[in-house]
């Protein structure tokens, strides 16, 4: 790690990661442009590099870019329409009923597979392309129209899909804290 001569907080917003997380924004409409392969690699290797609780790692990334599959997604409920239109898309599962019964189980694999999904979703930013996280955990609907399209085994559960192309727009980026939920040496 480098050290750190600080000048100011605004020399530290110009740091590549900062500015990704801050200009990270939801992205539902995409240019019709297929995301390079290297690209979509890369954005593989930052989901599975995500950490998780007791190293575990218990998610299993599905890679959809069929184009058929892609608008079969978007079509199968309304909140998955943006679907429809993305070049890729990333669904994170994890076996759950294995992870019960077979780990030390201690309930983490929702937030070892969100970890995975923000990884993805900042370094699709990082390569230009930007996304959304489309939840399907605990929206039975969506669950039921889409797990099907995906042939998972019994007892596999998706968390979320990450939607992802080149956005159609930018958005403004984030900045400041929010003093209303900030709280300091407690509540
Ligand atoms: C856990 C979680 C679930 C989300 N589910 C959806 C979703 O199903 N569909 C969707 O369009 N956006 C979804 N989003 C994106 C949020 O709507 C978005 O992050 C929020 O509106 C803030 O906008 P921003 O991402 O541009 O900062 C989800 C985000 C999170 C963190």
């Amino acid at each position: 790690m480098e050290s750190e001569n600080v000048k100011s907080g605004a020399d530290l917003r110009l740091k590549e990661t900062i500015r990704i997380i801050m200009g990270r924004r939801s992205v539902r409409k995409f240019e019709p442009r297929q995301v390079e392969p290297e690209k979509t690699r890369i954005i593989l290797e930052c989901g599975f590099a995500a950490p998780s609780a007791k190293n575990i790692r218990p998610c299993h990334l599905v890679l959809i870019d069929d184009p058929a599959l892609l608008k079969k997604i978007g079509e199968s409920t309304t909140e998955a329409r943006m679907v429809t239109g993305a070049p890729l898309a990333i669904a994170v599962c994890v076996d759950a009923a294995r992870y019960e019964r077979e780990s030390s189980a201690d309930g983490t694999w929702i937030e070892d597979a969100s970890c995975a999904m923000m990884n993805m979703l900042l370094a699709a930013r990082t390569l230009g392309l930007e996304g959304v996280w489309l939840q399907i955990l605990n929206r039975p609907a969506r669950d039921v129209a889409i797990s099907p399209l995906l042939s998972l085994p019994e007892g596999v559960k998706i968390l979320a899909i990450s939607v992802l192309g080149y956005p159609d727009a930018e958005k403004p980026p984030y900045s400041g804290v929010d003093e209303e939920r900030l709280h300091t040496n407690g509540w």
